[in-house]
Formats: structure tokens, C-alpha cells, sequence
């Protein structure tokens, strides 16, 4: 059969590879006293909190269950407007704000409002792979440009305005990102959108982890720039329903009708009682359970790094967010004689029983260097999980 190019265009996601052989192994060693660790996983290790689980089991019970407008449910839109207000102490009108399957379909409908065959969108190396495919996805090229520590491991505006093209269309960030967790500082982000908005490009933020943001000189909305800003967010990390698949877009008012057109005839809504559920995150009570978690992440997160650093695992930017720590392990891997993330990542896995997630699916700059630890993870388990490891580079 023959296959599309944009579909030949699409890497294969090797850290699957790694989940796969980590299973594997997990299944082996499970009865025996040292269970496998998962510290590979992007997903908060909470489940939706009371409140939500009631709402979607209510909405089930009413026969809430046909499909919404394109858009969402409006009384989700104004929520989540609301949220903008009193966490960011931002104006985004619900409007502007579409309900979407996930942070990911926010991804493809912007990419597909806005990309032409051929246009360039620049992104960081590393960032989160699947965010080069969407833009590859839509006919345009993703250009990584390599980005070091003293950056936080994001674009800057001198790097932006460098590497502009007349074929460039515009940036896809993500603050905080996946795998470093660090933010871009507000004002470099200003200066970006400014060389981005005078070349008549687009900026693109992905901000589906500035809900799990633990430094307030990072945690603001970049939407709190410019109403041009394009912002996609989630359910899926902070308000912990990944699996509900639930997210929306911030678009200029503008784009509304035509994202609407495209998620109508694409997606048609998103899931109806994913929506009603979604309405009870907002509740005091749930926000109340949130900010416990964030503080849990964030509590793992100052417990944890230290102890990377100090088993030489290097993590050159303490993360302001999400839960990920991406550690340079090539001093430590020189001295159990391998080379690289990818094989660090496998050995750690054999020997310790410690899943992590090797740098190479993030980029190509120095992703053989870095291996990337989820803090999704009980602090038991991270403290397991650091011993395993001390014992492994001990040896
Ligand atoms: C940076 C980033 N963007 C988008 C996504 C996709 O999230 P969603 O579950 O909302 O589709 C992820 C998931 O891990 C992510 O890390």
C-alpha cells in the first residue's frame, strides 16, 4: 500500500521503544524484590479529584451525551475564562477560547488555521516531539534550533530574529517545557513576540504546564502579552485527566470562526462528558486539591534534583515547572563504561530497575547527552528509585 509523505514524514517515537522493553523487563522482575520504577512517565501520577469523577458519573446518569458545539460547552469556555482572571489576573474572553480533544487537537487546529505548505515554524531543541509533527503534520517544516542551559533551554529573541526566513511563519514555544521543565522569562518572551509580530509571524505557546509552575517570576500567561498570543492549554497535567482527553486553544478573535470551521468538520466536539466533568475542576474544592498536588510536584521536585546532582547526574536548570528533570548523564555513564542517553537509559533500566526516558526523541543538539526523569512519581518511589541508582553508579 502506498503510504502518504506526510505520514513517511512522521518519526517513529523511540521512547515507546524504551516503555516496551521496560514493560517487558517489569513483568519479569515484578514478584521479586526490587519492582520496576517508572520515572518515564508524562502523566501526573493523581487521578481527577472527587468533585470531577461525580460530574462526569452525573452527566452519564442525565443522558448528557450528545455532542456540543464545535467550540465547547459555553459555560466551560466562561470557566476557564474565569480561571485566566483569578490565577493570572488576565482578561480572556470565552470567545476566544475553544474546547478542544487535548492540548493536541489545540496543536492541530492551530497548525492547520495557520500553516501553509512549505512555512517554517521555529521550535527549541529539545522540545516535546510530537509538537514538530503536528506542524510537520500540516504540511509545514519544523526547524529545531539548538538551545543551551544559560537560555533555560528555550528560544531567545536573538536566536528568533537569526534564524527568521522569508519562508518563516512563526514559533511554537512551550513554557515550561517538556523535558526541562523550565520556563521562558517573561521578558525575553515579550522581546520574541515582538521580533515575531514585526515579521508578521505567529507566536504559538504551548502552555499545557503552566498550571504546575512553582516560581511566580515564571507562571504567568503569555496571553498576558498580547491578544495576537496563540495559546494552547489542558486538562490533562495540572487538573490531572489526561486519559479524558481535554483541552482548549486561545486564539484572536479573528481565528474563532475559522478554528470553529476546522474543528466541526474534523473533530466535531470534543468529549461531551469530559466537558460536564471538566466544569467541577474549577470548584474551590478541586482547586483546593490542585494546589495540594502542585505542591506535592513541587516538594518532589526540590527533594529530588539535588540528589540527581549529587549522584552526578547534572541537571544545569533547576525546572520552575511541570515534573520532568532532564539530567546530563554523560559523566556518569563514562564511568559505567557506555556511551550516550540512549544506552545510559537501557543499562539503568537492567541494572537498577529505573525507567527513564533517553533524550533522543526530544531533538538532535545534545539530546545523546541527556536523559530526561518524571517526578510523576511518589516520593517513595523517588527515593527508591535514587537509592537503586547510587548503588548502580557505586559499583
Ligand atoms: C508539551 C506538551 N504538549 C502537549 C502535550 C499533549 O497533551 P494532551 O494530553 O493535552 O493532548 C503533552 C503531553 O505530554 C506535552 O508534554
Amino acid at each position: 500500500m502506498r503510504i502518504s509523505t506526510r505520514a513517511q514524514r512522521i518519526e517513529p517515537f523511540y521512547v515507546m521503544e524504551v516503555a516496551k522493553a521496560a514493560g517487558v523487563l517489569a513483568r519479569e522482575v515484578a514478584h521479586t524484590d526490587r519492582p520496576m520504577i517508572f520515572l518515564n512517565i508524562g502523566e501526573p501520577d493523581f487521578t481527577a479529584p472527587p468533585l470531577v469523577q461525580e460530574a462526569a458519573a452525573r452527566a452519564v446518569r442525565a443522558g448528557a451525551t450528545q455532542y456540543t458545539q464545535a467550540t465547547g460547552l459555553d459555560h466551560l469556555r466562561e470557566r476557564i475564562s474565569g480561571w485566566y482572571k483569578s490565577r493570572f489576573n488576565v482578561d480572556v474572553p470565552a470567545r476566544r477560547i475553544v474546547v478542544t480533544a487535548g492540548a493536541s487537537a489545540a496543536l492541530q487546529l492551530a497548525c492547520l488555521a495557520l500553516i501553509e505548505s512549505g512555512d517554517e515554524i521555529l521550535l527549541p531543541d529539545p522540545s516535546y516531539p510530537c509538537n514538530r509533527h503536528f506542524v510537520s503534520a500540516a504540511d509545514g517544516k519544523a526547524v529545531l534550533i539548538p538551545t543551551t542551559a544559560e537560555e533555560r533551554f528555550q528560544l531567545t529573541a536573538a536566536k528568533v530574529e537569526a534564524a527568521w526566513t522569508d519562508k518563516t511563519r512563526g514559533v511554537l514555544l512551550a513554557s515550561p517545557s517538556n523535558p526541562t521543565g523550565t520556563s521562558i522569562a517573561p521578558d525575553e518572551l515579550r522581546r520574541i513576540h515582538e521580533v515575531v509580530s514585526q515579521r508578521g509571524g505567529i507566536t504559538l505557546i504551548d502552555e499545557i504546564y503552566l498550571g504546575l509552575s512553582y516560581d511566580d517570576a515564571f507562571g504567568q500567561t503569555a496571553l498576558a502579552i498580547d491578544d495576537n498570543v496563540i495559546s494552547i492549554n489542558s486538562f490533562s497535567k495540572y487538573f490531572n485527566m489526561t486519559g479524558w482527553r481535554l483541552g482548549w486553544l486561545v486564539v484572536p478573535e479573528v481565528l474563532v470562526p475559522v478554528v470553529e470551521r476546522l474543528a466541526q468538520n474534523l473533530f466535531i466536539c470534543a468529549s461531551t462528558v469530559s466537558q460536564y466533568a471538566a466544569l467541577a475542576c474549577f470548584e474551590a474544592e478541586s482547586i483546593a486539591e490542585y494546589e495540594r498536588r502542585r505542591a506535592e510536584f513541587k516538594a518532589r521536585r526540590d527533594w529530588f534534583i539535588p540528589q540527581l546532582n549529587a549522584l552526578g547526574l547534572n541537571v544545569p536548570v533547576v525546572p520552575d515547572g511541570a515534573f520532568y528533570a532532564w539530567a546530563d548523564c554523560t559523566g556518569v555513564a563514562e564511568k559505567l563504561g557506555i556511551s550516550g542517553s540512549w544506552d545510559f537509559a537501557f543499562e539503568t533500566m537492567k541494572r537498577a530497575h529505573v525507567a527513564v526516558t533517553p533524550g533522543r526523541d526530544f531533538g538532535t543538539a545534545e539530546t545523546a547527552k541527556f536523559v530526561r526523569f518524571s517526578t510523576a512519581s511518589s516520593m517513595a518511589h523517588l527515593q527508591e528509585a535514587i537509592a537503586r541508582l547510587r548503588a548502580m553508579t557505586a559499583q
